[in-house]
C-alpha cells in the first residue's frame, strides 16, 4: 500500500485526479466510480479538466435498493448531478435499484463488471471499514449482491436525507472480489471519523471484521488521506 498524506480534501482530489491522468495515459478504458462526499473534489477536478471520458466506460459500486434514478437521493443521480451531466463517459453503469427481480439484476451487474475490467477503481471508506457496500462480514470472495445495510451505515448517510426512516435499508454493491480485480486502486479517506477504519485497514489483520483490510493484498493501492483521518496511523 503506498499512503499520501495531503493537507486537505482539495489537494486530495488534485492528487487522485493526477493519478487518474497517468492511467489514462497508459492506456485506462474503465473507470470504478464511487458516491458519497470522499470523491467530490476529485469529480470537481475531473469537471474542471479537459480530459474527454466519451470513450471511455463508467461502473459504480453500489445503488439503494427502492430509489430511481430520478430521485435526488440515488446514487445514480448523485453521480448525473456530480459528474456525468457535464462528462458523458460512453457507457455508465450503476446497479439498477428498481429492479423487480433483484437477483438477476446482481447477475447483470457482475456480467457488465466482467465485460469491463476496471483500470481504475475510486474508494472511500465507511466509518466500520466498508468499502462500496461492502458490509463487515461479507465475504471477500462476493461478487455483486444485495446487503442489509448495518445500523452504523444507516445513521452515517441519514445525513443525506430528512429523516433516518428515509434512509434505505438495503443496496445492491458491488462485491469485494470485483474491487480487489481492479488493476489499480485509490482510496481516499478525510476526516478524525475515518481514523480507526484507516489504521485497522493499513496495520490491522486481514479480516472481514474490516472489509478494507482486505487491500493490504491489493498490489496496486493508493491511500490518500488527510492528518486526521491518517492521525492513528
Ligand atoms: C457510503 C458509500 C461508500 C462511501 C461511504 C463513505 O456508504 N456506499 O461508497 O465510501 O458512504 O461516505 P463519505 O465519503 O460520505 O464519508
Amino acid at each position: 500500500m503506498k499512503i499520501i498524506t495531503v493537507k486537505d480534501q482539495v489537494e486530495g482530489g488534485k492528487l487522485a485526479f493526477h493519478l487518474l491522468e497517468e492511467e489514462m495515459a497508459a492506456g485506462a478504458k474503465t473507470l470504478g466510480l464511487a458516491t458519497g462526499s470522499t470523491p467530490l473534489t476529485f469529480y470537481q477536478e475531473m469537471l474542471a479538466s479537459q480530459l474527454d471520458f466519451s470513450a471511455m466506460t463508467s461502473i459504480n459500486l453500489d445503488e439503494y435498493v427502492g430509489l430511481s434514478a430520478d430521485n435526488p437521493q440515488s446514487y445514480a443521480y448523485f453521480m448525473y448531478q456530480h459528474l456525468f451531466h457535464a462528462k458523458p463517459f460512453k457507457h455508465s453503469y450503476l446497479p439498477n435499484g428498481l429492479a423487480t427481480d433483484l437477483q438477476a439484476e446482481v447477475k447483470h451487474y457482475d456480467d457488465i463488471i466482467a465485460e469491463h475490467p476496471i483500470d481504475f477503481q475510486i474508494l472511500g471508506i465507511g466509518r466500520n471499514g466498508h468499502i462500496g457496500f461492502n458490509e463487515p462480514g461479507t465475504p471477500f470472495e462476493m461478487l455483486t449482491h444485495v446487503v442489509d445495510l448495518t445500523e452504523n451505515t444507516i445513521q452515517a448517510n441519514s445525513r443525506f436525507f430528512d429523516k433516518i426512516e428515509d434512509v434505505p435499508t438495503q443496496a445492491i454493491s458491488m462485491g469485494i472480489a470485483s474491487i480487489m480485480s481492479s488493476k489499480t486502486i485509490v482510496l481516499m479517506a478525510y476526516g478524525f471519523d475515518k481514523a480507526d477504519a484507516i489504521s485497522k485497514t493499513v496495520s490491522g489483520p486481514v479480516t472481514e471484521a474490516l472489509p478494507a483490510s482486505i487491500l493490504q493484498k491489493h498490489e496496486d493501492v493508493v491511500l490518500l488521506l488527510d492528518y486526521d483521518a491518517a492521525s492513528k496511523l
